[in-house]
């Protein structure tokens, strides 16, 4: 971890986006696109601790998901379990602490208790974290942010006129995970899909047309190496972040 180059992103988040597609384009039922989805989430979850990235978030399952047809849904429940069962031992053996946001309550009994499950074997790490976004919505999430600091406040444990976001974001779910540096969204869609609106204030972008199952560790490393090029100046000026570059 510590062997990382200095500006290698603390933490990414990625829209994994494209499955369908992939099947599609195979004569495939989509089902099929998700399982080999699995294949590369399992991969970029290596090659992300490879790369030094302390912090990996997955779009796994969006808010909106839900209106897809139900026997697609029941696909991505049932791979989302298979995949905990059988991840979890190689989560605890790479020392990688499961975390998950969204309204994870909602989700089906099973795919709950193996989430509780790998979540309680693995909260003790602290070198890397794994975050699943499951019946994720960013705008969901400051619905029951807000709701959690309104009670906060009626309990007097906050008080109304602190407008500072630092206080407010210690109500979203990601209330002790660093911002995304940088988010990536696969197949060559450009939006952000109601995906950690709040959290990607000051992230870089990198969009790709690779679709999420031809999504390879070299891709990775290649976002990482264009956010490693930008500049973040969270609202300042280019001078004031590189005052040494600064014309006389
Ligand atoms: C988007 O592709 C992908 C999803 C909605 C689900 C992502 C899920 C997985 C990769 C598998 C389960 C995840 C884990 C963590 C085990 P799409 O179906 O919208 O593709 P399309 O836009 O080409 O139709």
């Amino acid at each position: 971890m510590s062997s990382a180059p200095a500006n290698t992103p603390h933490h990414v988040a990625i829209i994994m986006d494209g499955n369908g597609r992939w099947a599609q384009q195979r004569g495939l039922p989509r089902i099929e696109g998700h399982r080999r989805g699995v294949e590369t989430v399992r991969a970029i979850i290596d090659a992300a601790r490879e790369l030094g990235i302390h912090t990996l978030t997955l779009y796994a399952f969006s808010a909106e998901n839900w209106k897809r047809p139900p026997d697609e849904v029941g696909a991505l429940m049932g791979l989302l379990e298979y995949f905990l069962k059988k991840e979890t031992a190689t989560l605890i053996k790479n020392q990688i602490r499961l975390r998950t946001i969204g309204r994870t309550h909602e989700l089906p009994p099973g795919v709950r208790a193996e989430l509780e499950r790998t979540v309680a074997a693995t909260a003790h790490f602290t070198g890397s974290t794994l975050v699943l976004a499951l019946n994720y919505g960013a705008r969901t999430e400051v619905i029951d942010a807000a709701r959690a600091y309104a009670a906060a406040v009626a309990a007097g444990k906050e008080k109304l006129n602190d407008d500072s976001w630092a206080t407010f974001s210690r109500y979203l779910y990601t209330s002790d995970l660093s911002d995304p540096d940088l988010v990536i969204r696969t197949s060559g869609e450009t939006r952000v899909s109601n995906f950690l609106l709040m959290q990607a204030a000051y992230a870089e972008f990198v969009f790709t047309p690779v679709l999420w199952p031809d999504f390879t560790r070299a891709d990775l490393a290649a976002a990482v190496t264009a956010y490693a090029q930008r500049e973040r100046r969270f609202g300042q000026t280019s001078a004031q972040i590189n005052p040494a570059s600064t014309p006389r």
